[in-house]
């Protein structure tokens, strides 16, 4: 293999620059020439391609977003996108591809590969941490303490007048960013879409609180979870609790920028020289990641159809900390 194009693609995470550059140095390192592919899958489409350098990635490891830019393209689900996009990359003749993005993005590449027979490495590039095959993604570290960073700021003005937090963090389908947020956070109360906890057992939980004599409570909500978004939760909560005094706050998409944390840019590095060395080894349609700090590579029809479930343990601990 001689040419590689790399991109990312769907939501942008800290780190990800990180990877770009590991995969974009080793590509050089090891003589192969690289191409950066701008916007995901509508950049192949449109052939906004670029050949990359060893200097096309200085100064970025410590940086927030994509270089690359990212996009969540429809065109790509087409046969006739799908069809431009491999015109494109045989114009530029790319071989092979790094993709770093989430299930959404590899499950592109798997139908890309079968329809035009293009090989793809993948790095989990996702703040959201829900993908099978890696113990944790590119981006999710930082995420997690730029929320836990907020929640310490917002428990200073709960506990200041005695109010109750409703706060909403990341995760349409998952709670791995909720967790270490409760628990680091010091959350009376988690809610996350992989369990149910009802609003009565909410209001059951702060009641009790409350007569044990606390006065300012955090629940933290993950913004897919079944009993709705926290403005829905809290508006329900202080229905059957008026004399509390609730708040909400979204954290929203701060969580999703900022620069990488030491953990996130190791791990960004690793599987950004793991993507290449995959290709380069004949490898295709995999994940890098890393399992008990072991490197592995995980067939994308596992990553997309498989789940990471949460240590229920970990839901436990929220409980007991709360007492
Ligand atoms: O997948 C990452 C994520 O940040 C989710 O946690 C969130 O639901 C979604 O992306 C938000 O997407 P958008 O940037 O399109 O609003």
């Amino acid at each position: 293999m001689k040419r590689i194009g790399i991109f990312t693609s769907g939501g942008d995470s800290p780190g990800m620059n990180a990877c770009i550059r590991a995969a974009v140095r080793t590509a050089v390192y090891k003589g192969i020439e690289i191409y950066g592919i701008r916007r995901g899958y509508n950049g192949m489409i449109k052939g906004d391609i670029y050949k990359m350098e060893s200097h096309s990635v200085s100064n970025i490891i410590q940086k927030g977003g994509t270089i690359l830019r990212s996009a969540r393209s429809k065109d790509f689900m087409t046969k006739e996108g799908r069809q431009e996009a491999y015109n494109q990359l045989q114009k530029f003749g790319i071989e092979g591809l790094v993709a770093i993005g989430g299930d959404g993005t590899f499950a592109g590449a798997n139908t890309f590969y079968e329809e035009f027979g293009i090989p793809t490495i993948g790095a989990p590039g996702t703040i959201d941490n829900d993908l099978f095959g890696t113990d944790y993604t590119i981006g999710y570290d930082t995420a997690v303490n730029t929320a836990l960073d907020a929640i310490d700021k917002i428990r200073d003005t709960a506990d200041s007048h005695d109010r109750v937090f409703f706060i909403e963090v990341m995760g349409r389908d998952s709670g791995y960013i909720a967790i270490p947020c409760a628990i680091g956070g010091g959350a009376e109360i988690v809610m996350i879409p992989e369990t149910k906890t009802s609003i009565n057992e909410v209001v059951e939980t702060l009641r009790s609180g409350w007569s044990r004599s606390k006065t300012s409570f955090i629940v933290i909500i993950a913004e897919g979870d079944d009993e709705g978004n926290a403005t829905e939760v809290a508006a329900r909560v202080q229905k059957e609790l008026p004399h509390m005094d609730a708040r909400v706050t979204i954290l929203g998409h701060v969580q999703r920028g900022g620069a990488p944390t030491a953990a996130d840019r190791m791990l960004a590095s690793q599987l950004g020289i793991a993507c290449i060395d995959g290709l380069l080894e004949g490898r295709k349609n995999v994940m890098a990641g890393v399992i008990n700090s072991r490197l592995t590579y995980t067939s994308f029809t596992d990553t997309i159809t498989k789940d990471k479930p949460i240590n229920p343990a970990f839901l436990k601990m929220v409980d007991i900390l709360s007492v």
